[in-house]
């Protein structure tokens, strides 16, 4: 067995390569966040360089923005284009029904607002990302909050049976705060036997302004193995 650092790049890779073989030409597409993400954003780009494949990108953070502007990919809005052809994008977990879990990039908000407005949204990771339930390892929902409601909706989630955390900096001293000026909240809830109506009880809830939930969202996932990748169409 390789060591694991190693295939787990590798399978990100070949997930994402697979998945810009679904860019054809004057594609605006939605540009994900996320490490496995920034692999397709550089073969996409490597694709207008080698093939003259001509797109715009849409991206969802700033991450994806600079990306974007490293590989030299054009730029636009949703404002000039609220329909996208496709977007790519990363996941933390993916149920047996492609059910996800994002956010932990932060940038949950603008991946949820740019996949909706995209006719097919196709979701790249390795492995490690597939679980049966999700919630499985404890693994935390991303709730992005407005900074004013934040102590109110951790007492909520309280009340809702969810472990909140306000999720701090790495770089600096006090909470992340997202592109959009918010903070965010890791809600763990356990294993989440019916996300569907856990995503709207907390949508429900003043000061939440999006939940890193993606139920029925995910068209086509790749899933990067260490020796394949495999694909995964959601049954509709
Ligand atoms: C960011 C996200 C990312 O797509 C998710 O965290 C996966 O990232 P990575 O590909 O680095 O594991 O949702 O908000």
């Amino acid at each position: 067995m390789k060591p694991k650092k190693v295939w787990v790049e590798k399978a990100k890779k070949n997930a994402a390569l697979e998945a810009v073989k679904h860019v054809k030409d004057d594609f605006v597409i939605g540009l994900g966040s996320g490490s496995t993400v920034a692999y397709a954003i550089e073969e996409i780009g490597n694709r207008t360089k080698r093939e003259g494949l001509r797109v715009l990108g849409v991206p969802t953070s700033y991450q994806a923005f600079m990306s974007a502007v490293e590989r030299e990919i054009p730029i636009t809005t949703l404002e000039e284009h609220p329909v996208l052809d496709l977007t790519i994008d990363g996941a933390d977990q993916i149920d047996e029904e492609l059910n996800l879990i994002k956010g932990m990039g932060g940038a949950l908000t603008r991946e949820k607002i740019v996949a909706n407005a995209s006719k097919e949204l196709i979701i790249v990771a390795d492995e490690n990302k597939k679980v049966k339930v999700l919630g499985e390892n404890n693994h935390p929902i991303p709730i992005e909050v407005i900074p004013f409601a934040a102590k109110p909706v951790m007492h909520k989630i309280k009340e809702m049976g969810g472990t909140p955390v306000l999720r701090e900096s790495g770089g600096k001293v006090g909470p992340v705060i997202t592109d959009n000026g918010n903070v965010i909240i890791d809600a763990n809830f356990g294993l989440l036997q019916n996300p569907t109506e856990l995503e709207l009880k907390l949508k429900s809830i003043p000061g939440i302004v999006e939940t890193g939930l993606f139920i029925k969202m995910a068209d086509v996932v790749y899933i990067g193995k260490p020796d394949y990748t495999e694909k995964i169409e959601r049954k509709k």
